[in-house]
């Protein structure tokens, strides 16, 4: 039987945020952001191993408190350039622990309000599809193409566009394959290298909730959802 694991990118310096500390540290309902997403596939029944992807010099996984994972939790200080370059190495660094047939879930770890019903939707909807799949919105707003004075040039269609999230599945063999060829300048996510090589992943109604940390404000909307799911 094939088996689950995830992996998750965490070596970004997050930029963005404007603060000292890299975003996936930020402190967020008590505890460093990236806490959450971790402990969260770590509690998932059928995710066999977590692999987090840190950058090589990274001094803060260690001061984090990581018992509720032990066991689970394998730290790989391989993170690379981009973000597709750490999901490769870290795909390359756990070659021998996973088979060709089994599943990755790559997650974000600047996605703190992932929930164990996303992750079972994704798995159950991906179901044994080899072309993989993510988890994915639907877009609700209108779409204004600008130009660099900030001024509209056109009205986008928003017809069968979606926002892709994470995680996003495939089976290891495809996706190491998928990024060993892409261009990684260019791919933001694990879908993309897989649809440069011809393949069209699944598209899974994910939730909104369940959105990536990026700006300074984001960390108290991010609160907000943690309370709310608590109660
Ligand atoms: O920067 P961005 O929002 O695209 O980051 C998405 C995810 O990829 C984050 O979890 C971030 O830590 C990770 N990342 C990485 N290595 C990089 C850049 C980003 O692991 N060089």
């Amino acid at each position: 039987m094939p088996r689950y694991v995830a992996l998750i990118p965490a070596a970004g310096s997050g930029s963005r945020m404007k603060t000292e500390t890299p975003k996936q540290y930020s402190m967020l309902a008590g505890k460093p952001l990236l806490q959450h997403a971790v402990h969260t596939l770590c509690r998932h029944r059928l995710i066999e191993q977590v692999f987090i992807v840190l950058s090589p010099g990274d001094q803060r996984y260690g001061e984090c408190d990581w018992r509720d994972c032990a066991g689970k939790l394998v730290a790989l200080y391989c993170g690379g350039e981009t973000r597709a370059a750490s999901v490769f190495n870290g795909l390359l660094a756990i070659n021998n622990a996973v088979g060709a047939a089994d599943w990755v879930l790559v997650h974000d770890a600047e996605r703190p309000c992932l929930r164990a019903a996303d992750i079972d939707r994704l798995i159950a909807e991906v179901g044994d599809n080899e072309s993989g799949g993510l988890l994915a919105v639907p877009v609700a707003d209108t779409l204004k193409r600008g130009n660099a004075a900030g001024e509209v040039l056109q009205t986008e269609a928003r017809e069968h566009l979606w926002r892709a999230q994470t995680p996003q599945m495939f089976r290891y063999r495809l996706l190491i394959e998928a990024l060993r060829r892409a261009d990684v300048a260019t791919v933001t996510d694990e879908a993309g290298a897989v649809e440069q090589a011809g393949v069209r992943p699944k598209l899974v109604t994910g939730s909104v909730t369940n959105f990536k940390v990026t700006w300074p404000e984001d960390l108290a909307l991010a609160e907000l959802i943690l309370k709310d799911f608590a109660t």
